[in-house]
């Protein structure tokens, strides 16, 4: 599979096959850095990473999924470069394609990370946009296979704000990888009809199922309960609002009951606001999974830069 010199701004552009084949290279690196062997493949590469937004994860992911291949990372917080300032994305994308082999992007619009790849002419990682968030995807999906040794037929319900970056982009990656996705959700937050009309399609074809509800009780049959914060950043003044909204979808014992499952697993992209989205007792319960979760991010980011940049 060669994915080099490709950019990785949402799962839309990936295909299923290709999608398996990043899951396969993170769990082999993942088992080598166990063992503690690590690679050369990112040797004399240096990678940008522009952070609009801050970031636990994904900045110490690209961090240290670059420095274990050899590279160089180098942080650019939103206060320390041109852009959104005083220069263009356009000009900026053309300075860093001059200076840096690779570029991750965390950021507001994601039409900024799609001008990012068009003008820099260098792999564009996308570490979040306000669309989409497809490198979470891979570090979910890695975990889901290390649970249950597969992705296809699994029923995974997302719990919470269905148009939010998470939920576009688990709806894109299960529908590509035949996972029955169900958004769990009030209609007013339901994700938007052409990101449906088009998972449909990806599903068709894999053999999964996607669909909407704003009942509680369609968690029946859940292999994994996932859920994200009730408001995603920049939505703070929305709080008390989603609180009031969301209550009724947050992650209990009580949800967890009615999936009839004993061996359902609540995953959480994190950070968790714990008391609204999810409980602190079900969080603590699944803390071991959440946290693998976690830590596959490091593995599945590394992944994607070694494929789409790395020698072999
Ligand atoms: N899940 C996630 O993207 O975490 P960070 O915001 O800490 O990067």
């Amino acid at each position: 599979m060669n994915l080099k010199g490709r950019s990785f701004l949402t799962l839309k552009d990936y295909s299923q096959e290709e999608i398996e084949y990043l899951l396969n290279l993170a769990a082999k690196l993942k088992e080598n850095k166990k063992k503690g062997i690590l690679g050369q493949s990112l040797k004399g590469k240096n990678v940008a990473l522009i952070f609009e937004k801050p970031s636990t994860r994904t900045r110490c992911a690209f961090t240290i999924g670059c420095i274990d291949e050899g590279g160089h990372p180098e942080y650019l917080g939103r206060d320390d470069i041109q852009l959104g300032h005083k220069e263009s994305i356009e000009d900026t994308a053309r300075v860093l394609g001059r200076m840096f082999d690779g570029i991750e992007f965390r950021g507001f619009a994601h039409e900024s990370a799609e001008k990012l790849a068009k003008y820099s002419g260098v792999p564009v990682w996308n570490g979040l946009t306000d669309s989409y968030h497809p490198t979470q995807i891979l570090a979910d999906f890695l975990t889901l296979k290390e649970q249950f040794g597969k992705l296809e037929g699994l029923n995974l319900v997302y719990a919470g704000d269905g148009r939010n970056n998470m939920a576009n982009s688990l709806i894109i990656g299960s529908a590509k990888m035949g996972i029955n996705i169900t958004i769990l959700s009030p209609k007013t937050l339901w994700p938007d009809e052409q990101l449906i009309a088009l998972c449909n399609e990806y599903a068709s074809k894999s053999g999964g199922q996607v669909k909407l509800t704003d009942k509680v009780a369609d968690v029946a049959g859940a292999d994994v309960i996932y859920t994200d914060v009730w408001c995603s950043m920049g939505e703070e003044d929305l709080a008390a609002e989603r609180i009031k909204l969301l209550s009724p979808y947050q992650v209990n014992e009580d949800m967890l009951a009615m999936t009839g499952k004993s061996d359902t697993i609540v995953l959480h992209c994190l950070p968790a606001v714990k008391g609204n989205e999810v409980t602190y007792q079900v969080f603590e319960k699944f803390a071991k999974v959440i946290f693998d979760q976690a830590e596959n991010r490091m593995h599945t980011i590394k992944a994607i830069m070694v494929a789409t940049l790395g020698e072999e």
